[in-house]
C-alpha cells in the first residue's frame, strides 16, 4: 500500500528529530548529574524513558517501511542493524539503571548507554535523505 508507506516515511523522518532531541536532553542531564553528584530523580528517569519510547516508535515505523520495500540494499541493512544496536543500548541502559542502587551512579550508567546509543544513531542515520520531509 503506497499510502501507508508515504505516511510511515514522513513520520519516520520527523520522529528522528524528537529522538535526537530527547537523547541529547537525557545525555545532558546525565553528564551534569554525574559532575554535580546530583541524586537520580524521576525527571532523569522520564528523560531516558522518552528517548527509549521514541526509539520504539521509530522501530515500528521503520519495520513498516522495511516491509513495503521491494529490495533491501546494503545501505538499508546497515541502517536497520545499526538502529537495532542503538535500541538495545537504550533499553539495556534503562534496565541497568533500574537495577543499580539509587544514587548518582545512575547518571554514569545513563551517560554511557545513552551516549553510545546516540553515537550509533548519528552514524546510522541516512543523512543524504531529506532533513525535513513534506
Ligand atoms: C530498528 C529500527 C529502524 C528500522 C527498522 C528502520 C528502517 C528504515 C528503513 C527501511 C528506511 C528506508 C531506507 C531507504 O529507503 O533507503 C529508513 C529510513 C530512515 N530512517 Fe530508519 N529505521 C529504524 C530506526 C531509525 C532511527 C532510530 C532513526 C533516527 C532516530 C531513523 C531515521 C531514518 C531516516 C532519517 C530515514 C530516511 C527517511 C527519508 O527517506 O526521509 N531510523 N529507516
Amino acid at each position: 500500500m503506497a499510502g501507508m508507506y508515504q505516511v510511515a516515511i514522513v513520520a519516520h523522518s520527523w520522529v528522528r528529530w524528537l529522538v535526537l532531541i530527547a537523547g541529547l536532553v537525557a545525555l545532558a542531564r546525565a553528564i551534569s548529574g554525574m559532575q554535580g553528584r546530583r541524586p537520580w530523580t524521576s525527571a532523569d528517569d522520564r528523560g531516558t524513558f522518552l528517548f527509549a519510547i521514541g526509539l520504539d516508535v521509530q522501530t515500528l515505523l521503520g519495520l513498516l517501511i522495511y516491509a513495503s520495500l521491494a529490495t533491501s540494499t546494503r545501505r538499508v541493512i546497515e541502517h536497520v542493524a545499526g538502529m537495532a544496536v542503538a535500541l538495545m543500548l537504550a533499553h539495556v541502559g534503562r534496565v541497568r539503571i533500574r537495577r543499580s542502587p539509587a544514587g548518582d551512579g545512575r547518571h554514569r550508567l545513563a551517560t554511557i548507554f545513552i551516549g553510545l546509543s546516540l553515537l550509533v544513531i548519528l552514524f546510522s542515520i541516512p543523512w543524504a535523505a531529506p532533513l525535513f520531509r513534506a
